[in-house]
């Protein structure tokens, strides 16, 4: 069609293409920290957004990552703002990897490590999210499953970007409200009589988000041979390795048991660096996929197939974390730091959730308040009712989301006594 022809018809057409389109949500973590910001109260506490605080409510930058910061920036490269592979950073691939699935240590197994890595597809991704999302455009593509499975609750994302991928979400119960834990008999139960093979589980690596609450290592086993019995796919989400227990391998202890199960399963991770580096902005992340290894040539065709999915999308991922994490995995000096950042981190938060059940049982808040302590990683499923966390909203500008969840790191010395009294004041209005 001719131009004349094409802006005589639109000048005829007056109806908008976008009208009808159907109101999106709003994510209620981002808004939830914009309201916190806009709030002029002085004894306001955000406790809704997942990022490391500390004691003075501040950001911070770790040691170690700060460390390479002012190398790269004495370095002054020419070469620091090329482009990456569409693949990503080889060597940065090769650290995440390594660390995730528990290669290089001082007593392996040479021959057989380097078998298992064969097995292994990884690429760089836009972090966790783009992980997540890079594994269920392909798995939609390739897999192509009746269903994906996740946790009741979940990170509220995880719908988002299977929902995008036009594949059907089931839940598995997860959180028992009675007992503030991790709900076995029904989450087992559930995926034994319904999911149906070639079906994707979605589990939490560690540190589950929102409830902080995980398998243990015996309930990830019956979990594991599940889904080789039922020939499920397992999908793994790990966001908090190392900040959730202090560990690095402890806290990949799911990942690397379903790894080395015999005969392989096929599964996948997503692997984010946000919390664990502090690197939040900088989108630094990892896809693995794992081959069964039947077929050596196979991993080649994933990474290729991965590929192309990302040249289409975003054509590579970001270079300033990713050099910044390979770095710092690569040096002895500067991974010690990085170890001693992790237990910096951890331990607050383990302190905190500490301080904050001290508080509630000296003021003998109406209750049990055990699961506070109990729970791992960045979040407190709180048990909070929906009109208790509106009210401690509204009455005491203390923000956590609907459902009770509470990012401990927001809490400090000097704010955990105000917040514990007013839980304790909205409990005992309910008693
Ligand atoms: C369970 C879970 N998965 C993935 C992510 C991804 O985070 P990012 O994209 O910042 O790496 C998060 C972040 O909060 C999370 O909690």
């Amino acid at each position: 069609m001719l131009i004349e022809d094409q802006s005589a018809n639109s000048a005829t057409k007056s109806t908008s293409s976008f009208s009808s389109l159907p109101d999106a949500p709003v994510d209620e973590i981002f808004s939830l920290n914009h309201a916190y910001a806009t709030d002029p109260n002085p004894n306001k506490v955000n406790l809704s957004l997942g990022v490391y605080r500390t004691e003075e409510g501040q950001p911070w930058p770790l040691s170690s990552v700060e460390q390479v910061e002012q190398e790269l920036h004495s370095q002054n490269n020419p070469a620091r703002h090329e482009y990456l592979p569409i693949e990503g950073d080889r060597e940065f691939l090769d650290h995440a990897r390594d660390l995730m699935f528990g290669f290089n240590k001082n007593d392996t197994d040479v021959e057989k490590e380097a078998k298992a890595k064969k097995r292994i597809a990884s690429v760089q991704s836009i972090s966790g999210t783009g992980a997540n999302h890079l594994g269920a455009a392909f798995l939609a593509h390739h897999l192509k499953p009746k269903h994906v499975w996740v946790s009741i609750p979940t990170w509220a994302n995880h719908h988002t970007i299977w929902e995008l991928q036009g594949i059907e979400r089931k839940g598995y119960p997860y959180f028992d409200a009675s007992t503030c834990a991790f709900n076995f008999e029904g989450a087992i139960t559930t995926l034994e009589n319904e999911a149906e093979e070639g079906d994707v589980i979605l589990l939490h690596a560690c540190a589950h988000n929102p409830t902080g609450v995980d398998p243990s290592k015996e309930q990830w086993k019956k979990i594991a041979e599940l889904c080789q019995r039922k020939r499920l796919f397992p999908f793994f989400d790990s966001a908090y390795q190392g900040f959730a227990s202090g560990s690095a391998d402890e806290d990949a202890w799911a990942v690397r048991y379903f790894f080395n199960l015999s005969p392989p399963l096929e599964m996948c991770v997503a692997q984010s660096f946000s919390k664990n580096f502090g690197l939040y902005g900088h989108r630094t992340g990892a896809f693995h996929l794992v081959t069964n290894g039947s077929k050596p040539a196979e991993t080649e065709l994933v990474r290729k197939n991965l590929c192309h999915i990302i040249r289409g999308e975003y054509s590579m991922g970001p270079r300033y974390g990713s050099t910044i994490v390979k770095r710092v995995l690569g040096d002895s000096a500067l991974r010690a730091q990085w170890q001693k950042d992790l237990t910096a981190m951890s331990s607050r938060i383990k302190r905190m959730r500490q301080a904050l059940y001290d508080e509630l049982v000296r003021l003998n808040t109406p209750g049990s308040w055990e699961h506070i302590i109990n729970q791992n990683g960045m979040f407190s499923y709180t048990g909070l009712t929906l009109k208790q966390v509106l009210t401690l909203r509204n009455e005491f500008h203390i923000y956590l989301l609907k459902s009770g969840r509470a990012s401990v790191s927001g809490f400090s010395e000097k704010n955990v006594a105000y917040v514990a009294q007013a839980i304790d004041n909205v409990v005992r209005r309910d008693v």
